[in-house]
């Protein structure tokens, strides 16, 4: 069975629901996991092989990618070393005759790469994966869905975190159950802007379609929906099914632009972060497709993942 290897693959967000849905989808490919060489290296995980590598050693890339059909990457988009790292997976995956490479995406559009800061050398990477001779796909999925549930509190029920997070634990984007608030952008005309929010684990089912797809059928941007959705109503429905009132801010681009170069310079981690999230919402509020805004693309390549939209997904996160 052709072999589908995930980079970054340990990941407890995208690494185990891309693993997860290849396992219970597809009777076509074997998922296997590529994580950096350590001496505490599980030898599986999310129950699917783990190879190790070292992203700097092209003899260890290439050995480790013998016999691989598929290279996706999850790796995590941090510092001047994601940029050579995937570029030294791809080198690797083209000497050993890896047929398909998806680079670690999986977030807003192409413009994000001109108007986020941190991510400027994504646009770089593209550039060399269609120069590579692969079928390449840049899978975007708009933001996680599962940022809905950020700082919520399940009562210690395990089954109903993994539903609802799917592994993310990072810092709050738009919404803060803990806090009971949200910051919602706004355009210049007062309205809400429309985003496209999808769920992790739809996630991990689009990409395992995908790598069932027939060689030829990959076609560059493979986009994917859960919803496409205004941010005021994303925040009502999240009010109405957690049962919980937000304090809700409304910032327009002159706000977040101020925001953003206040920051200009800045090098600790949280300020660094502010300043992508504040690029977001300005992305946000541009309402472009190749922004925040997805072309449904993988859902009408696969039409058998059927994403949750943000109703379906509150309502069983919040079920009784
Ligand atoms: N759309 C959204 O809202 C959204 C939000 C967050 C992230 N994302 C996307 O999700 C993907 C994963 O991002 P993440 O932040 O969530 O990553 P993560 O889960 O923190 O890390 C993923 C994997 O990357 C590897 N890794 C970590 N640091 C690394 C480094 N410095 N160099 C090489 N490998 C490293 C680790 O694997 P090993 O230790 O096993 O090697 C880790 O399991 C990215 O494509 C990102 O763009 C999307």
């Amino acid at each position: 069975m052709p072999i589908v290897a995930i980079a970054g693959g340990t990941s407890p967000t995208l690494g185990r629901s891309i693993v997860r849905a290849i396992q219970s989808t597809s009777n076509v490919n074997t998922p296997i996991i590529l994580t950096r060489h350590s001496d505490s290296a599980p030898k599986t995980k999310w129950n699917a092989a783990v190879r190790q590598v070292n992203y700097e050693n092209h003899v260890s890339l290439v050995a480790a990618l013998h016999g691989v059909h598929t290279v996706i990457s999850v790796i995590k988009v941090e510092g001047p070393q994601w940029y050579d790292f995937q570029l030294n997976l791809l080198r690797a995956a083209k000497e050993a005759g890896v047929k398909r490479f998806a680079p670690s995406e999986f977030g807003l559009g192409p413009l994000a790469d001109e108007r986020v800061g941190l991510l400027a050398l994504k646009g770089d990477v593209w550039d060399a994966c269609q120069e590579s001779g692969l079928e390449v796909a840049r899978f975007n999925c708009g933001i996680f869905m599962n940022y809905l549930s950020m700082g919520c509190n399940f009562g210690g029920d395990e089954e109903r975190v993994q539903e609802a997070l799917a592994g993310l634990n990072d810092v709050e984007v738009i919404w803060d159950l803990a806090g009971d608030k949200a910051e919602e952008p706004l355009k210049c005309d007062g309205s809400s802007p429309r985003i496209t929010l999808t769920d992790i684990w739809d996630v991990g089912k689009f990409v395992a379609g995908a790598c069932e797809l027939e060689l030829g059928q990959w076609s560059g941007e493979m986009e994917m929906e859960g919803e496409t959705i205004e941010v005021c109503k994303a925040t009502e429905l999240l009010e109405k099914y957690s049962g919980r009132k937000l304090k809700v801010t409304k910032v327009r681009r002159k706000e977040l632009q101020a925001k953003a170069e206040a920051i200009d310079g800045m090098r600790i981690r949280k300020q660094v972060l502010n300043k992508m999230i504040a690029q977001f919402l300005m992305l946000e509020i541009d309402e472009e497709v190749g922004g925040a805004l997805m072309e449904p693309t993988m859902n009408k390549l696969c039409p058998w993942v059927r994403a949750k939209s943000v109703e379906e997904y509150l309502q069983r996160c919040w079920r009784k």
